[in-house]
C-alpha cells in the first residue's frame, strides 16, 4: 500500500511581495516498509517537503495523500488525530519539554487509555534502550539519549509511519550510528515505515531508498543498497 503519494506538490513562502517557491512540483510515492532519505544541499527544500507531507505546513499547489487520503479533505480534528495516531515525528533538536521527566514527555505524546499508558511508556522506552532513565529530565542526558527519548514519545502511538528531520544532525559520529541502527531496527522488525532527511550521505545507507533534492525539485532517486 501507498502511505505517502504526492503529486506536483508545491509550496510558495511569501516575504512581503515577494514569492518564493520553494518546492517546484514534486511528485513522488512511498510504499508501506520502505526507509527512505532525503538528501541536498542547505535550502533546497528537505524539511519543507517533510512538514507539508506530514501536514506540520500547509502546502499551496498540488496534492498529497497520507494513507490513501487527500491530506486537504481532512478536517482539522481529523488531521490531528491522524497526525496523533498514525505518524510519529523526530526532530533535529529532540523538542523534549525540560521540566518533565523522560516518562513525562512520552506521557504527553501519549493518545492511549489510562490503563494501558505506564506499561506502554515502559515498554516503549525499553525499545529505545532508555528504560532505565525514566525519572531523568532532559538536561541530565546526552545528546544521544535525548533523541532515543523523543523517539520513543515519536512511537508511543504506535504510528506507522515515522518522519524524522536530520535525526542525527546535532550528534557525534559514534551516537548518530546508534541512532540509524535504532532506525534500521524499527523499519526492518517493527515494520515502521521511515521518511527521513539527512545531511549525511552515509547514513542513507541505513534505508532502502535515497531521494536526492536540488532547489525545488526531486533530481533522482535511488534504490539504497544495506
Ligand atoms: N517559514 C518560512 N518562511 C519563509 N521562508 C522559509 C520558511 N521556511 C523555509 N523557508 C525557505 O525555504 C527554503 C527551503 O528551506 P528548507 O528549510 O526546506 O531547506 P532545507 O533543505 O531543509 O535546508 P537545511 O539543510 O539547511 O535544513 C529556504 O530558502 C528557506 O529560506
Ligand atoms: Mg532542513
Amino acid at each position: 500500500m501507498e502511505y505517502i503519494k504526492t503529486n506536483e506538490l508545491r509550496k510558495v513562502y511569501t516575504h512581503g511581495k515577494l514569492a518564493v517557491e520553494v518546492l517546484k512540483g514534486i511528485t513522488i510515492a512511498l510504499r508501506d516498509g520502505e526507509f527512505v532519505s532525503i538528501v541536498g544541499p542547505s535550502g533546497s527544500g528537505k524539511t519543507t517537503l517533510l512538514y507539508t507531507i506530514s501536514g506540520l505546513e500547509p502546502y499551496t499547489g498540488g496534492s498529497v495523500e497520507l494513507f490513501g487520503r487527500e491530506l486537504s479533505a481532512f478536517r482539522d480534528r481529523d488531521q490531528a488525530s491522524l497526525r496523533a495516531k498514525d505518524i510519529g515525528f523526530v526532530f533535529q533538536f529532540y523538542n523534549l519539554i525540560p521540566n518533565l521527566t523522560v516518562y513525562e514527555n512520552v506521557l504527553l505524546a501519549s493518545v492511549l487509555g489510562i490503563n494501558e499508558t505506564k506499561a506502554a511508556i515502559l515498554k516503549t522506552l525499553e525499545t529505545v534502550g532508555m528504560a532505565d532513565y525514566a525519572s531523568y529530565y532532559p538536561g541530565e542526558l546526552s545528546g544521544g539519549m535525548q533523541q532515543r527519548v523523543s523517539i520513543a514519545r515519536a512511537l508511543i502511538n504506535k504510528p506507522r509511519l515515522l518522519f524524522a528531520d536530520e535525526p542525527t544532525g546535532n550528534l557525534d559520529y559514534k551516537n548518530g550510528i546508534e541512532i540509524m541502527d535504532l532506525f534500521r531496527r524499527l523499519n526492518v522488525e517493527e515494520k515502521k515505515t521511515i521518511l527521513m532527511v539527512t545531511h549525511n550521505e552515509e547514513m542513507t545507507s541505513y534505508g532502502t531508498r535515497t531521494l536526492h533534492m536540488l532547489d525545488g525539485k526531486v533530481i533522482k532517486d535511488e534504490r539504497t543498497l544495506r
